[in-house]
C-alpha cells in the first residue's frame, strides 16, 4: 500500500518505542518501573470530573461543538481570567484564544497555518520531539538552534547565522522546558521578542509546563512587551491539572497566528468537546490548589529522588521547572546504551537524550509522575546496582 513520501522522515514517535519496550519487559514478568513519560497517575481533581459528568448529561454537549469556532466563549473568557491571574496579561477572549486540543495539536496546526513548502523553522536542539514532525508535515525544514548547559538550556540568538534568520519563518521553543527543566528569564524573553521581530519570525511559545516551576517566576511568553506581535504561546491543562488524557489546551497571543491555527481546525477537527471545555473551565476557575499540591508532592520526590543520585556520586542541581530530572550519563555510556542498561538491570525506563535532538546526547531524563512507592522501588533498585559508575559532578 502507498503511504505518503512524507511520512519516510518521520522517525517512530519516541513514547511509542518506549512502551514498545516496556511491554516486551512485562512480557518476560519482569516488574518495570517507568520514569520515562511525563504522564501524571496521580488523577484529575475530583471536581472537574464532577463538572465533565454533569455537563456530559447535557443534549445540547452532545452536538458538535462548531457554535463557537474558536471554543466556547465561556472557555475563553475563563483562559483569560486564568492568565490575568497567572500571570498578569490581558487577553481578548474574543481573538486572542483558541481552545486547543492538547499544546500537542496546537503545535501541529501552528506549524501548518505559519509554515510555507520549503520554509526553514528554527526548533531548540534538546527540544520536545514533536516540533520537528510537525515542520516537516507542513513542507518546512527544521534548523536546530542549540540549548547548552553552560547557556542555562537557554539558546544563544547571537548564534543564529543571520542568513538563517532571515529565511526562517518560525521558531518553536518551550520553557519551562522538557527535557532540561530549565526556565526562561524576562531578559531572555525580551531578546525574543526583538529577534523575532528584526527577521519577521513568528514565535511558538510552548508553555505547558509553566505551572510546575520550584521557586523560580512563573512566567508567560506574553509577559514580554511586545510578544503579542510576533507569537502565540501553546497552554495546556495536561501538566498543572492531572489531565493529560482529556485532551485540551488553549493558542493564546496574536491575533493573525490565533486566526491561522483556528483556519486550520475548522478544516480538520472541529474543536473540543463541550463538556471538555466546562470541566477545563472548572480547573482554571478553581484547580489553583490541586496544582499547588501536585507541585509539593513533586518537589518531596524531586528532593528524594536527587538526595539518593547524590549518594551515588550523581550530583545535579534540582531543576528549577518541570517534574523531570536531566542527568549526565556516565562515563563510557551513551543516553541509549545506559538506558538499556537501566532497564536490564534494574527494570527502571528513563528516557534517553539524544531522542530530543543531537545537544540531547550524554543525558537521561527521568520523569517523578509515577507513585511515591514505585518512585521509592526505582530508587532503591539504581542505589543497588549503580554505585560501580562514576558520573559527572
Ligand atoms: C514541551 C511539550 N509540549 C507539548 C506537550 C503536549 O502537551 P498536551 O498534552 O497539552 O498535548 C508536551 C507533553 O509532554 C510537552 O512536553
Amino acid at each position: 500500500m502507498q503511504t505518503a513520501e512524507r511520512l519516510k522522515k518521520i522517525p517512530p514517535y519516541l513514547f511509542a518505542t518506549l512502551r514498545n519496550k516496556i511491554n516486551d519487559a512485562k512480557a518476560r514478568g519482569i516488574d518495570v518501573i517507568s520514569l520515562a513519560i511525563g504522564d501524571p497517575v496521580d488523577g484529575s481533581p475530583q471536581p472537574v470530573i464532577d463538572a465533565l459528568a454533569q455537563a456530559a448529561q447535557d443534549p445540547e454537549n452532545h452536538r458538535y461543538p462548531t457554535d463557537e469556532e474558536w471554543g466556547m466563549l465561556a472557555f475563553r473568557q475563563s483562559v483569560a481570567r486564568w492568565y490575568q491571574r497567572r500571570y498578569n496579561v490581558e487577553l481578548s477572549p474574543d481573538n486572542e484564544i483558541i481552545a486547543l486540543i492538547g499544546a500537542k495539536e496546537g503545535c501541529h496546526h501552528f506549524a501548518l497555518g505559519v509554515v510555507n513548502p520549503g520554509d526553514t523553522v528554527l526548533v531548540t536542539d534538546p527540544g520536545y520531539p514533536g516540533y520537528r514532525p510537525s515542520i516537516w508535515f507542513a513542507g518546512g525544514e527544521p534548523y536546530s538552534v542549540p540549548m547548552l548547559e553552560k547557556n542555562g538550556y537557554l539558546p544563544d540568538l547571537t548564534s543564529i547565522p543571520s542568513d538563517v534568520a532571515r529565511k526562517s519563518a518560525a521558531f518553536f521553543l518551550n520553557y519551562p522546558n522538557n527535557p532540561t527543566g530549565a526556565v526562561a528569564t524576562r531578559p531572555f524573553l525580551d531578546d525574543l521578542v526583538a529577534f523575532a521581530r528584526d527577521h519577521d519570525i513568528a514565535i511558538c511559545y510552548d508553555n505547558p509546563y509553566g505551572d510546575i516551576v520550584f521557586g523560580a517566576e512563573r512566567l508567560s511568553f506574553l509577559n514580554a512587551p511586545g510578544a503579542k506581535e510576533v507569537g502565540v504561546e501553546l497552554n495546556s491543562l495536561s501538566k498543572p491539572y492531572n489531565m493529560t488524557g482529556w485532551r485540551i489546551g488553549m493558542a493564546c497571543g496574536n491575533p493573525d497566528l490565533v486566526g491561522a491555527i483556528a483556519k486550520v481546525k475548522s478544516n480538520t477537527d472541529s474543536g473540543v468537546f463541550n463538556a471538555i471545555q466546562y470541566a477545563g473551565i472548572e480547573a482554571l476557575d478553581n484547580g489553583d490548589g490541586f496544582t499547588e499540591q501536585m507541585l509539593a508532592l513533586y518537589g518531596r520526590r524531586r528532593e528524594r529522588l536527587l538526595e539518593a543520585l547524590k549518594q551515588l556520586g550523581w550530583e545535579k542541581e534540582p531543576p528549577p521547572g518541570t517534574f523531570y530530572v536531566w542527568l549526565p550519563t556516565p562515563e563510557g555510556y551513551d543516553s541509549a546504551a545506559f538506558c538499556d542498561y537501566l532497564l536490564e538491570t534494574c527494570a527502571v525506563v528513563a528516557a534517553p537524550g539524544a531522542a530530543y535532538g543531537e545537544n540531547g546526547e550524554g543525558y537521561i531524563r527521568l520523569s517523578l509522575t509515577v507513585p511515591d512507592e514505585r518512585l521509592d522501588e526505582a530508587i532503591s533498585r539504581m542505589t543497588k546496582h549503580l554505585s560501580r559508575f562514576r558520573f559527572p559532578g
